[in-house]
């Protein structure tokens, strides 16, 4: 068996030179469906390997099958960052191995889950006393959401949110035998909130920052006609949420303080490795009405409420270890000098795209996403954006925004520098240029 300690610092001179030369690998991963698979052996091994046996696999077998996620030149979908301090606490959370299925098992696991997120709470300007926990993904935060939502207004089965929110709200819904009704967008791809029918509702969905354009819906409208209809208001800022730590950008979030329940995913925007995804509420006892079902052999005499109470899993890993990791190592003016730095990187791009002949930005830039275009038709910018792709030294993603298709460079990566940014844009000029 070899020594725990020496596999220790094999793997983490590993991790530090991966982070090391990231950028030079090709960003998207090039192997054809099937060949990781087929490099890997049938069956278990019948004896013990040594570690040593997994990082050299690492390096041979899956690092070609690998999309850097930590490359600065990841542009796709929403660029993330793993920082240092968030995978050093991940180490932890698993050398610790705790399993927080009720407060007595780990109340450093509760207690600490509960202080970090009222810490976030106050990072992002939002009030005092909201309750907090901390869910695996966005997505399962929408089931919690719109399954409490659905629980305090009996018969009422309808979820209004906007054509443009994320996939994750009409899967939350379908699983819990809701219907969706989708409401028009704009022209700036927030949702008019003059369409807005909340018959028979129990939510509605807001987004601040939609996945396709990070539009912002009008939270305050929302909230309002929500009061009065006595409907769940969920406010989904899984993306931008992290940018109301700079105070300048707290006008963009608006109307969030009066939502029934926030998510805000650090696994985006806030340097915390993946996963990790905060939700409040100003109503966990509807929370708790919703899920909280204790058998006999989880039955205790303490006087706490744990918060496998407040939605769907049981167990529960210290995903608190590895935010509160982050939010000590930067302190809000490292998060915020690193939010900074992003948005002036994406106005920089913006910038560009607007004084290039031939390029197009197609939609508002609140945050740190540029939507933009090169003139000629959908195929020709998807095959622009395939040979972008395929060069390997960037990855950037698309939508389709008014019927038409847009490319999206995403600014999120904590190392991406001017460098980075300007790299893509002679890349996507030259591709452009050959196409
Ligand atoms: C606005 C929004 N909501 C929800 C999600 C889903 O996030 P998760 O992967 O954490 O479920 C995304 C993902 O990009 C998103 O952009």
């Amino acid at each position: 068996m070899s020594s725990f300690r020496d596999d220790g610092a094999a793997a983490l001179e590993w991790a530090a030179s991966y982070l090391e030369r990231v950028r030079e690998l090709p960003v998207l991963s090039r192997v054809e469906p099937g060949a990781i698979r087929a490099a890997l052996p049938e069956r278990a091994p019948e004896t013990a390997e040594p570690f040593s046996a997994v990082l050299r696999d690492l390096d041979d077998v899956l690092l070609p099958g690998l999309t850097h996620w930590q490359s600065p030149r990841y542009f796709a979908y929403f660029a993330t960052t793993a920082s240092e301090p968030g995978i050093l606490a991940e180490l932890l959370v698993a050398a610790l191995n705790q399993v927080g299925i009720l407060w007595r098992a780990s109340p450093a696991l509760q207690e600490l889950e509960e202080v970090t997120l009222e810490w976030l709470a106050d990072l992002l300007g939002l009030p005092a006393g909201m309750h907090g926990h901390i869910e695996d993904t966005a997505s399962t935060g929408l089931v919690t959401a719109l399954a409490a939502a659905r629980a305090a207004s009996p018969g009422k089965r309808v979820v209004v949110c906007s054509e443009h929110t994320h996939s994750s709200t009409a899967k939350a819904a379908r699983l819990l035998e809701l219907e969706l009704r989708p409401v028009p967008g704009d022209r700036h791809h927030a949702m008019r909130a003059d369409e807005v029918d909340l018959r028979d509702a129990c939510a509605l969905v807001a987004t601040i920052g939609t996945t396709s354009s990070t539009a912002i819906d009008p939270v305050p409208q929302l909230a309002e006609l929500c009061a009065e209809a006595g409907v769940w208001l969920h406010v989904d800022a899984a993306y931008a949420g992290s940018a109301a730590v700079c105070p300048e950008l707290r006008h963009l979030f608006a109307g969030w303080e009066r939502a029934d329940s926030i998510g805000v995913n650090p696994h985006k925007w806030l340097f915390t490795p993946m996963d990790c995804s905060a939700f409040w509420s100003r109503r966990p006892d509807d929370l708790r009405a919703a899920f909280s079902l204790v058998p006999e052999y989880l039955r205790v005499s303490e006087d706490v409420v744990s918060l496998s109470e407040y939605g769907v899993p049981l167990g529960r890993r210290f995903r608190a270890l590895k935010l509160w990791a982050v939010l000590r190592c930067y302190g809000r003016e490292g998060l915020q000098a690193v939010i900074r730095e992003h948005l002036g990187l994406a106005a920089l791009f913006e910038q560009w795209v607007r004084d290039a002949p031939g390029w197009e930005v197609v939609a508002p830039r609140p945050f740190s996403l540029v939507c933009f275009r090169r003139e000629g038709t959908d195929e020709e910018n998807e095959a622009l954006l395939e040979r972008v792709n395929a060069s390997g030294e960037a990855f950037l993603s698309h939508t389709r925004l008014d019927g038409r298709l847009v490319l999206r460079l995403a600014i999120g990566n904590a190392r991406t520098t001017e460098d980075d940014v300007r790299h893509a844009w002679e890349l996507l000029r030259r591709e452009a240029g050959s196409g």
